[in-house]
């Protein structure tokens, strides 16, 4: 089958079984191109949550799956590439941060939502990479932990009084981009802004002229007189910036910065997962209720 069949079969049996596809701004253009719903992280989890379908085909990587399981508990949530995983999820265990809060008696815990959910069920309260100030400075006490992603972690402290104690993680896609990098672009594209995500090294984020995250992107894209952008995340991103502002440009700040978690998901994947209904998401009851708490005090500032 070529890829517009692939493409033609899918929308059909979707539509049979009254299903949804959800794709993350990373995923490849063919997976954007079948999705009903694109966006970030939370975004595309709470819409999982808002849906009338019951059945919801997530690509993306494991936790955000999780994380849709956790707020629509009663759907039911399919990812055709259950091995899409992310490595920055995994640089902290539910056990070790059960550790560390033991080391710091008192303190609050903030977990970004690039975190498991056991881990999740761990902590205060959840942030995205959109919102991490506002959930930091919403906190009582002077001192916070801050979970899985020491980059974000200080872009945070950048923009509160409060003293944020980091976990050694970070994502290795977004730690891999380099101020020279930035620098190489801007002078190949002189007229360019640059906008990065806060999962960028501080020396990048220093040199940026804004820090949005995926959805944050998406949105100044559609909203910015400028006509050139050099992006410093994922260049999965730069697929669906193009598609909707064709009149702009769009060059990744790093040709490398490539998730290989994120492209794991294929359009025959995502079919097999249709026909075969696989392969299922679920979040035991008792973690997904405690990780439901944080994401909920989240949501709610
Ligand atoms: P967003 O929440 O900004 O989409 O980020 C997700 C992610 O995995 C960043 O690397
Ligand atoms: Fe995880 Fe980074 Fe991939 Fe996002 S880009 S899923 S944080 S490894």
């Amino acid at each position: 089958m070529n890829t517009e069949e692939l493409k033609k079969r899918i929308i059909r049996l979707k539509k049979d079984k009254k299903a949804i596809i959800i794709a993350h701004n990373y995923q490849i253009g063919d997976i954007q191109d079948v999705a009903d719903f694109i966006g970030d992280s939370l975004g595309l989890s709470q819409q999982a949550a808002r849906v009338k379908e019951d059945i919801i085909v997530f690509c993306g990587v494991h936790f955000m799956a999780e994380t849709a399981a956790i707020l629509a508990p009663e759907k039911t949530i399919l990812m055709p590439e259950i091995k899409a995983g992310c490595p920055m999820a995994d640089m902290i265990t539910a056990e070790e941060l059960r550790q560390w809060k033991h080391s710091y008696p008192g303190r609050r815990v903030v977990c970004y939502v690039n975190t498991t959910a056991a881990v999740k069920a761990e902590c205060d309260i959840c942030c995205t990479s959109s919102n991490a100030v506002k959930v930091v400075n919403s906190l009582d006490g002077d001192e916070i932990l801050f979970a899985p992603d020491k980059n974000l972690a200080a872009y945070a402290a950048r923009h509160t009084r409060k003293k944020i104690i980091p976990w050694d993680g970070y994502c290795y896609v977004h730690n891999t981009i380099r101020a020279k990098d930035v620098r190489e672009k801007r002078a190949l594209h002189p007229e360019a802004e640059v906008w990065v995500h806060p999962e960028c090294r501080p020396e990048v984020i220093d040199i940026a002229d804004k820090v949005l995250s995926t959805g944050g992107m998406v949105r100044e894209a559609r909203a910015t007189q400028k006509k050139v952008v050099i992006i410093g995340t994922e260049k999965g991103i730069i697929y669906r910036l193009k598609k909707e502002n064709p009149d702009k440009d769009f060059y990744p700040a790093r040709d490398q910065a490539f998730c290989s978690n994120m492209k794991k998901t294929d359009l025959k994947k995502v079919l097999r997962s249709l026909e075969e209904m696989v392969h299922r998401v679920d979040v035991p009851l008792e973690i997904s209720r405690k990780a439901r708490g944080a994401i909920e005090k989240m949501v709610a500032i």
